[in-house]
């Protein structure tokens, strides 16, 4: 008698000291590196909550595996940063997947590290077309920039504009704005009358305004990176007399981001931009998606923008490598497992291309109206299954 309590002492004690190492195998860590401080905190912000929504509606267990989100903040554009905390989190924290990266530079500075780790990584917003190019362990589920700036320009050439003068961000995603809706705008027989690239950080828009206005363009074409930039170009636009110029103000979606919408006020009725998500996208998975984002955010986020759709395709994308593996993550089949995966994201149905490992999507032609009382970005037109264009471009 005495024996048999001493041994289930030891297996007692003996299943509580394996109880850790079993719990470890039974969850799939994701690191998830982006920018949570500093201007661009907002990026972070959409991303992580966008994939909690993910995990509020579908739950955190798949395939018998915990989910598990470890977040670290860059602090903004900081690629040095960005590869040490990537670095940290696959040797100390072991994670199977990364995920995150609002700009790109912080996403191109981890390339070099996951091709020798072999992480899958899933690019949650980061715009550059050439990023995937950089490894064989990189997967976009956002956009190219690229891929929303070749249909602005034939929307432009559609509708009788002939002249334009381009401002952009002068970093990747900027220099891909201008060369991609340059290259279609002129092969549309447009004319570029100038062209502008303003610094990622701190810029100031009024000399740039007032040189479009000098060159009286019929529009202007705008690459910014989302939030603060938007908000402070739209309002010095009007407040030096383009719009009463008639000088019109075409983008890429990024410029009338929905989470800072209703910031930039009424100036912005009537602008056009195409981008490949809008809070206003009319679908049953989007009521769905805010419906979750809602619940994730507890109030703290406000409204979820294109950086949030893309952080809840970021974990469906996740899950569903999770489950096709059936919870045992190896970076060669999880990419594989990527390649031409398809579904129905909250903008629409969307497929990896197997080729780049980009996304291929919908990009729709928005114009800012008044919905419900509310500024949106109602979709009135779109091009299908549109693959990012940057890639020959780039050959
Ligand atoms: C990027 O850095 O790639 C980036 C940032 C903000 C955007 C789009 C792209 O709105």
């Amino acid at each position: 008698m005495k024996k048999r309590v001493m041994l289930s002492a030891i297996g007692i004690a003996m299943l509580s000291a394996l109880a850790p190492l079993a719990q470890g195998q039974d969850v799939i860590k994701v690191g998830v590196v982006a920018e949570f401080s500093g201007p661009f905190a907002a990026y972070g912000q959409q991303i992580e909550t966008g994939m909690r929504a993910y995990m509020v509606q579908h739950g955190d267990t798949v395939a018998g595996k915990k989910i598990e989100l470890i977040t670290r903040d860059t602090g903004g554009p900081a690629p040095e940063v960005a590869k040490r905390l990537a670095q940290e989190l696959i040797t100390r924290d072991k994670v199977q997947f990364l995920a995150g990266f609002g700009l790109t530079p912080n996403a191109m500075a981890v390339a070099p590290v996951v091709s020798e780790a072999k992480v899958p990584m899933i690019v949650s917003n980061a715009a550059t077309s050439a990023i995937t190019t950089r490894s064989p362990y990189i997967a976009r589920v956002s956009m190219t920039i690229p891929q929303v700036s070749a249909p602005m320009a034939q929307w432009a050439l559609k509708n009788g504009v002939k002249q334009v003068f381009t401002v952009v961000a002068d970093y990747g995603p900027g220099i891909d704005a201008e060369t991609q809706f340059s290259k279609s705008f002129k092969a549309g027989g447009g004319e570029i009358i100038g062209s502008l690239r303003t610094p990622l950080q701190n810029p100031d828009f009024a000399a740039a305004v007032q040189r479009v206005k000098d060159a009286k363009p019929q529009a202007v074409f705008v690459f910014l990176p989302a939030g603060e930039q938007g908000i402070a170009f739209v309002k010095t636009f009007n407040e030096r007399g383009l719009s009463a110029a008639g000088i019109k103000l075409i983008a890429t979606g990024d410029i009338t981001d929905d989470h800072v919408l209703e910031a930039m006020g009424e100036p912005t009725l009537g602008m056009i931009t195409a981008f490949h998500y809008s809070a206003a996208h009319d679908s049953a998975e989007n009521a769905a998606f805010l419906k979750a984002y809602e619940k994730a955010s507890e109030g703290k986020t406000g409204k979820p923008n294109f950086m949030a759709a893309a952080g809840y395709d970021t974990m469906a994308v996740i899950y569903e490598v999770v489950k096709k593996l059936h919870g045992d993550i190896d970076g060669d089949k999880a990419m594989a497992a990527i390649k031409g995966m398809k579904w129905t994201s909250p903008r629409g149905p969307v497929w990896i291309d197997p080729e780049t490992r980009d996304i291929v999507q919908t990009v729709y032609i928005r114009k800012v109206e008044k919905k419900d009382g509310k500024l949106a970005n109602v979709e009135f037109d779109k091009v299908a299954d549109v693959k990012d264009p940057g890639k020959e471009a780039a050959k």
